[in-house]
């Protein structure tokens, strides 16, 4: 009997020696300090397997695929069957123990995230020959000050929004739109419509705070939830919901009905990354952009990886000095893709070096702000990115004091919104434009024929960010200059 109390007592002992060993720089301080104070708290589990390992392969295996969404499901499959037997220990184990709740497998980045989860549990998971490493999740609230200036008291009926208008608007065009923003004639999109392209037959995703479908704005062009239209990794309801108001006002921006957005023709579909706390999740993000690549039903099932929308909005950014690492991994699998990504810069401008992540990133076209003067708007985040060696953002929209949905619920507008967020969606208008016209373009393409169709914008007090000064082009704080969809449209070739 003793003999048998010792040798367990000894097992014991080498189990916990074993698990503070192979526990050592997996387990992140983060996560250690997060314990000091909490018991449970929400991790992400990484796996040594990284996608990036495979990508290569991949790339060859759908190198001669011409379906898109073929290619889309050859690029996921692979990564989930990764992901699969990198995971199969932990989530047996999981499941085994019953501990932890809401526990996501992710395919796009190997991961898997665990809530709620104990400092023993984290133990014995950091004991897995499979893992790299666990962390605290991620998450990041946009500042709403600098973000969307709002007053709580605006209503503004429709249409009273003419300050913008000059003569060369006709008085047709005014009475086409009840409703209507000014950017959006700024940048000449109504020239562009009248060539044809409206964003017809071209499918547009957001990644924010959800959408309040209620509103005019934006109900008519909602794909649908059979359509695969929504998801929600939260709650995973059925209907489109908005957890700040952020969403909507971006998407009106994009899409929006009278006149308000970029492509009114184009349908939309959205996807919830905003906590009740109005806090944008790393697992979320992640989750998000999955089922953008390969939209499923709401409940995250049947994905249809040929209901990938074509442009993938995003308002959101990490405030200087915090890298956005969690990002470096998902993004060597979205330049994979043939899907557009816009990312707005940030509010923290005019200093040198104020950019957020990931629209700093060289991968992803980070959006900046200008006035309807065509001026550098000075909230506008300025460049270079943090290593110093690009200039950052690479395209500004016209975005100051304008028009929109409401940002609290209802169904009410605001003509004071002003911020990155909604210079973002704007490029974004201007991307589903141009793919209607021809659906090849890479992404390659794009950038380069964005940045080839700006007009300049002035700045008012010129210096040097990084070794560029302002007076060249492009620069740390306009980039290319001001987005014009007139001049994208006309150097996009037919298809
Ligand atoms: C009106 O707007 C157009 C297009 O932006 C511009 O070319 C023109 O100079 C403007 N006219 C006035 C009087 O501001
Ligand atoms: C996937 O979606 C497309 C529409 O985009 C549809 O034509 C196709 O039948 C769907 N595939 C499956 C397997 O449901
Ligand atoms: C930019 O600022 C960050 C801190 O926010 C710093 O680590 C980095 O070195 C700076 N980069 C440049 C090019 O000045
Ligand atoms: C930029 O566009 C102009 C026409 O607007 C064209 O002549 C030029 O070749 C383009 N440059 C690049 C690099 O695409």
């Amino acid at each position: 009997m003793d003999y048998v109390v010792f040798d367990l007592v000894i097992v014991i002992a080498l189990l916990q020696y074993t698990n503070i060993q192979s526990s050592n720089g997996v387990i992140s301080d983060q996560l250690k300090i997060a314990f000091e104070k909490e018991k449970i708290t929400d991790v992400m589990v990484t796996f040594k397997h990284r996608p990036s390992e495979i990508l290569s392969k991949i790339s060859l295996q759908t190198k001669s695929v011409t379906d898109r969404g073929e290619k889309l499901r050859i690029l996921s499959d692979e990564l989930e069957i990764l992901a699969k037997s990198s995971q199969i220990n932990i989530l047996k184990k999981l499941k085994e123990k019953n501990v932890g709740s809401r526990i996501r497998s992710l395919w796009i980045t190997n991961q898997v995230s665990i809530g709620g989860a104990s400092l023993d549990l984290v133990t014995s998971i950091a004991a897995l020959p499979e893992v790299l490493k666990i962390d605290k999740i991620y998450s990041f609230k946009l500042e709403p000050d600098q973000d969307i200036q709002k007053k709580d008291d605006v209503h503004v009926e429709p249409p009273n929004n003419k300050m913008a208008y000059n003569d060369t608007i006709s008085d047709k065009e005014i009475t086409q739109a009840s409703v209507y923003s000014w950017a959006v004639w700024k940048i000449q999109a109504p020239e562009v419509w009248e060539m044809g392209y409206d964003g017809q037959g071209v499918v547009v995703g957001i990644i924010d705070s959800g959408i309040s479908l209620t509103h005019d704005v934006v109900y008519d062009s909602f794909i649908g939830t059979d359509e695969y239209g929504w998801f929600d990794p939260n709650k995973m309801g059925e209907v489109p919901r908005d957890i700040t108001g952020h969403g909507t006002v971006c998407l009106g921006h994009m899409t929006g009905k009278y006149g308000m957005g970029v492509a009114p023709s184009a349908k939309w579909m959205a996807c919830n990354c905003v906590d009740d706390g109005w806090r944008y999740r790393e697992d979320w993000v992640l989750e998000c952009f999955q089922f953008m690549l390969c939209p499923t039903d709401h409940m995250g099932n049947n994905k249809n990886c040929s209901r990938a929308p074509r442009v993938i909005s995003n308002s959101y950014n990490t405030v200087p000095g915090e890298s956005g690492e969690f990002f470096r991994e998902i993004t060597k699998v979205l330049v994979e893709t043939d899907i557009h990504y816009v990312f707005s810069i940030g509010n923290f401008g005019s200093f040198c070096n104020s950019t957020g992540s990931p629209g700093n990133f060289e991968e992803f076209i980070g959006v900046g702000l200008t006035t309807i003067y065509d001026e550098y708007q000075t909230l506008s985040s300025a460049g270079p990115d943090p290593t110093g060696k690009l200039i950052k953002p690479d395209i500004c929209a016209p975005a100051d004091m304008v028009m929109s949905a409401h940002y609290e619920f209802g169904n009410d507008f605001i003509d004071i919104a002003t911020g990155t967020s909604l210079s973002t969606p704007i490029v974004g208008g201007v991307i589903a434009l141009m793919v209607q016209k021809n659906s090849k373009l890479s992404q390659k393409d794009v950038k380069k024929i964005l940045f080839n169709s700006t007009t300049l914008a002035v700045i008012d007090e010129p210096k040097i960010c990084g070794d560029t000064p302002d007076d060249q082009i492009p620069n740390n704080r306009i980039g290319w200059g001001v987005v014009n969809a007139l001049k994208a449209i006309l150097n996009v070739p037919e298809p």
